[in-house]
């Protein structure tokens, strides 16, 4: 795909507040540091579009990047930042809930995930809503850089079964990296037949 314009429109508190002009939509979604802003960076290509921090919780707000004029790349807060004690960890919070759930234009979610990581408790609770609530979405691997290529391979694998376990198929999985690049482009290719098929179907058939 080729990446011609990328703008910030804006940042909602509630999806409510979202744009309304009907265009298809990604979410990037993880825990606070995973990486979610880094990586829209990368597919942009543009390195401060969205705002980065090696500290947790830097994106507060629901951020609306335009892609080409017709499509958007959602940045979302950290999922289980424990801004304000106990009650802010619980991971399926209100303001992305509903954003998740009700937003009619939103295509598919990316989870992230950090590739050095075992499967924590915290991404396995927040993927199984999703799945209880129908929410579409990927896996996304990040920071695949910090590993060799046979430890990637090892946590990967555990990561796969582990779910296998719990779960009958596999979504879709991606294994990328914002410092070298890798992945971008399947990702990327993802999204451009997703929107193929939103404009041939005329939305997500959600109401
Ligand atoms: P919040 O907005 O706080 O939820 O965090 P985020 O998920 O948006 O993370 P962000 O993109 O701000 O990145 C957090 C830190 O991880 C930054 O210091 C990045 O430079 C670093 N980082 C992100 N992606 C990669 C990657 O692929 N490789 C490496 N080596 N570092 C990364
Ligand atoms: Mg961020």
């Amino acid at each position: 795909m080729l990446m011609k314009t990328a703008v910030f429109v804006k940042s909602s508190k509630m999806y409510q507040e979202c744009p309304t002009d009907k265009l298809p939509e990604y979410a990037f979604i993880g825990r606070s540091n995973v990486g979610k802003s880094s990586l829209i960076n990368m597919l942009t290509d543009r390195r401060t579009l969205a705002k980065t921090s090696s500290t947790p919780g830097k994106t507060q707000l629901i951020n609306h990047f335009l892609i080409n004029e017709s499509w958007y790349l959602v940045d979302l807060p950290g999922i289980g930042y424990a801004r304000v004690a106990q009650k802010a960890q619980k991971s399926w919070g209100p303001m992305i809930s509903n954003y998740l759930i009700k937003r009619e234009t939103l295509v598919n979610t990316f989870m992230l995930l950090d590739a050095r990581l075992s499967p924590q408790k915290i991404d396995l609770d927040f993927m199984n809503e999703m799945v209880m609530n129908q929410v579409p979405f990927s896996m996304v691997f990040t920071k695949a850089d910090k590993l060799k290529p046979r430890e990637l391979k090892q946590n990967l694998d555990a990561y796969r079964n582990a779910l296998l376990e719990i779960w009958e198929y596999l979504p879709e999985v991606f294994v990328t990296s914002s410092e070298t690049k890798a992945g971008g482009e399947e990702l990327l290719d993802f999204i451009e037949k997703l929107n193929k098929l939103y404009a041939e179907h005329e939305g997500t058939g959600k109401k």
